[in-house]
C-alpha cells in the first residue's frame, strides 16, 4: 500500500479506512466550500454597486432543481453517515479471538498486563497481524489512550471499563499518547507500542519474568481478602457461586437481569449492595478502597478463568 502524503504512518488494519473517510469528508466539505465561495465572488461582481443588472427579483420556481438538491443532499448525508457508521462498528467490535491485554492509566503512566502475567509500564509489546483487545481503566482521573499510527483513541475512565481494539499491520515502534488533559505531567504521559512478528512476541513473552498470571494473582487475592469464606462451594455462608458466572445472565433481587460482564463484576466487588443476586441476602461488605484497579482486574481474570470450562454451556 502506498503511503498517503501528509499523513502519519498507517500501522493498523483500519488506519487506511479512517484516513479515506477523513479525505472523503474533506473533499465533500471542500467541494461545497468552493461552490459557496465561487458564488460569493460571482454575485459580488455581478451585482456590485453602479453596475447595470436586473434587480427586480421576480418570484421563480424550479421543481426539478429543488427536488434535485433535496434528494442529492439526502443521498450525500445519509451516505457519509452510513460510511462512518460502518467504520465505527468495525472499530468497536473486536473479534472473539482477540488477545486480551489490560491497561491501567494513572498519573502519569500506562501500565499493561498480558494474559500470561507479563507486566510492563509505558511499553506495550504486541504481535503483528493479531487482533488485540484492551480493557482499560484509570486509577485516578480521566486519561485517553491514543495510538496515532493505529488511528485509535479512547477515554480511560476511573470507575469504569472501556475497550479498544486494533490489529497492527506493520512491525515497528509507534507512539502511545494520553489525549486527555490529566494534570501537570499530562504531556509526558506517553509510551511506545512495539509491534513484533508473532515469533518475536512469543520469545519476548518467554523472556519476561512472567510471574503469576492475572488469574493466579486473582486466586491469591481471593484467598487473602476472604472471598473464599463465602463464595467457595460448600462454605458456611451462602453467596452466589462464581463458577461459570462470567458472561452469563444474572437475575437480581429487583427482578432485573444483567449480564455478568467486567463492569458488573467490578461494581459487585466495590458496591455489593447495588445489584444483589436474586435469592441472596445483601451481606457482602464493600471492597471499596481495599483493592486497586489492577487487583480488581486480577479478580475478574480469576472469575473469567472459572468460566472457561463451561463456556460452551450458555443455557443458563
Ligand atoms: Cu493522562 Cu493526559
Amino acid at each position: 500500500m502506498i503511503d498517503l502524503p501528509f499523513f502519519p504512518v498507517e500501522a493498523s488494519t483500519i488506519a487506511r479506512d479512517v484516513d479515506l473517510l477523513l479525505l472523503g469528508l474533506l473533499a465533500l466539505s471542500g467541494f461545497f466550500t468552493f461552490i459557496v465561495v465561487a458564488l460569493i465572488f460571482y454575485f459580488g461582481i455581478k451585482y456590485r454597486r453602479g453596475r447595470e443588472a436586473d434587480r427586480s427579483n421576480p418570484p421563480t420556481g424550479n421543481l426539478k432543481m429543488e427536488l434535485g438538491w433535496i434528494f442529492g443532499l439526502l443521498v450525500l448525508s445519509v451516505g457519509t453517515f452510513t460510511w462512518a457508521t460502518i467504520l465505527f462498528f468495525r472499530m468497536t467490535s473486536p473479534p472473539e479471538d482477540a488477545l486480551e491485554i489490560s491497561v491501567v492509566g494513572l498519573q502519569w503512566m500506562w501500565k499493561f498486563q498480558h494474559p500470561g502475567g507479563q507486566r510492563e509500564i509505558d511499553e506495550l509489546h504486541v504481535p503483528v497481524g493479531t487482533p488485540v483487545r484492551l480493557t482499560m481503566t484509570s486509577e485516578d482521573v480521566i486519561h485517553s489512550f491514543y495510538v496515532p499510527a493505529f488511528r485509535v483513541k479512547h477515554d480511560v475512565i476511573p470507575g469504569k471499563y472501556s475497550n479498544l481494539w486494533f490489529e497492527a499491520s506493520k512491525t515497528g515502534e509507534y507512539h502511545i499518547l494520553c489525549a486527555e488533559y490529566c494534570g501537570t505531567n499530562h504531556s509526558v504521559m506517553r509510551g511506545t507500542v512495539i509491534v513484533m512478528t508473532p515469533r518475536q512476541y512469543q520469545d519476548w513473552l518467554g523472556e519476561g519474568q512472567a510471574g503469576a498470571t492475572p488469574a493466579e494473582s486473582g486466586r491469591e487475592l481471593y484467598q487473602q481478602l476472604g472471598c473464599a469464606g463465602c463464595h467457595d462451594p460448600g462454605s458456611g455462608v451462602q453467596a452466589p457461586p462464581l463458577e461459570g458466572l462470567f458472561g452469563r445472565q444474572v437475575e437480581l433481587q429487583s427482578g432485573q437481569t444483567v449480564t455478568a460482564d467486567e463492569e458488573y463484576i467490578r461494581e459487585s466487588i466495590l458496591f455489593p449492595q447495588r445489584k444483589v443476586v436474586a435469592g441472596y441476602d445483601p451481606i457482602m461488605p464493600t471492597f471499596e478502597n481495599r483493592v486497586t484497579e489492577e487487583e480488581i482486574l486480577q479478580l475478574i481474570a480469576l472469575i473469567k478463568s472459572l468460566s472457561e470450562d463451561s463456556e460452551t454451556d450458555n443455557s443458563g
